[in-house]
C-alpha cells in the first residue's frame, strides 16, 4: 500500500526508538500518511498497524483521539479555530462566525471549491493571543481580528492557481 519513500520515512522514524519498541513511531507515520494522502482511513490505519506490528485498533485509537488526523478528505486548508474558554472569552466563538459567513459554510463543512474546511479545535496552548487558530496543523494565526481573517482567506484564495 505504501511506496518505498513513504516507508523510508517510516523507517526513519521507528530507528529513533529502541527495536522493541517501535510502536512509539505511530503517530509520526501516521502524520506521515497524512501528508501524503491528505487524511486517514480504515485502510491505512491498518497498513502502518501492520507495519509497526500493533493491532489496528490501537492506531484507530490514536488516529481519532488528536484532531490533527484527517479522518476523511477535506479541503486544501483547514482552519482549526480555537473555541475553548481563554480564547472564547477574547472573540474566539467571534472569529467562528465571522468564518462561517465569509466562506458560507458551518462549522466541520468544506467549501463547494474545495479550498477551505472549517472546525472548531482545543486549546492550541497560545491563549494569550486569542482568538487563534491554526492552519492545515502547522501554521499559528494569533489575534485574528475580522480584519486579518478576511485577509487571510483572501490571501490564500489569491495564492491559488486560477481554476
Ligand atoms: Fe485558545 Fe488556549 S484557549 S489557545
Amino acid at each position: 500500500m505504501f511506496s518505498e519513500a513513504t516507508r523510508a520515512r517510516f523507517a526513519r522514524e521507528v530507528a529513533k526508538y529502541p527495536p522493541e519498541q517501535k510502536q512509539s513511531a505511530v503517530m509520526a507515520c501516521l502524520a506521515i500518511v497524512q501528508q501524503e494522502q491528505g487524511h486517514l482511513n480504515a485502510d491505512f490505519e491498518k497498513a502502518v498497524a501492520d507495519y509497526l506490528g500493533m493491532p489496528p485498533i490501537a492506531v484507530h485509537e490514536v488516529s481519532t483521539f488528536y484532531n490533527m488526523y484527517n479522518q476523511r478528505a477535506l479541503g486544501r486548508y483547514k482552519f482549526n479555530v480555537c473555541t475553548n474558554l481563554p480564547c472564547q472569552l477574547r472573540g474566539g466563538g467571534h472569529a467562528l462566525h465571522h468564518l462561517e459567513q465569509r466562506l458560507g459554510v458551518a462549522m466541520g463543512e468544506t467549501t463547494p471549491d474545495g479550498l477551505f474546511t472549517l472546525q472548531q479545535s482545543e486549546c492550541l496552548g497560545a491563549c494569550a493571543d486569542a482568538p487563534v487558530m491554526l492552519v492545515n496543523d502547522r501554521t499559528m494565526c494569533s489575534f485574528m481580528s475580522d480584519d486579518k481573517l478576511d485577509q487571510l482567506v483572501e490571501g490564500l484564495k489569491n495564492a491559488e492557481p486560477s481554476r
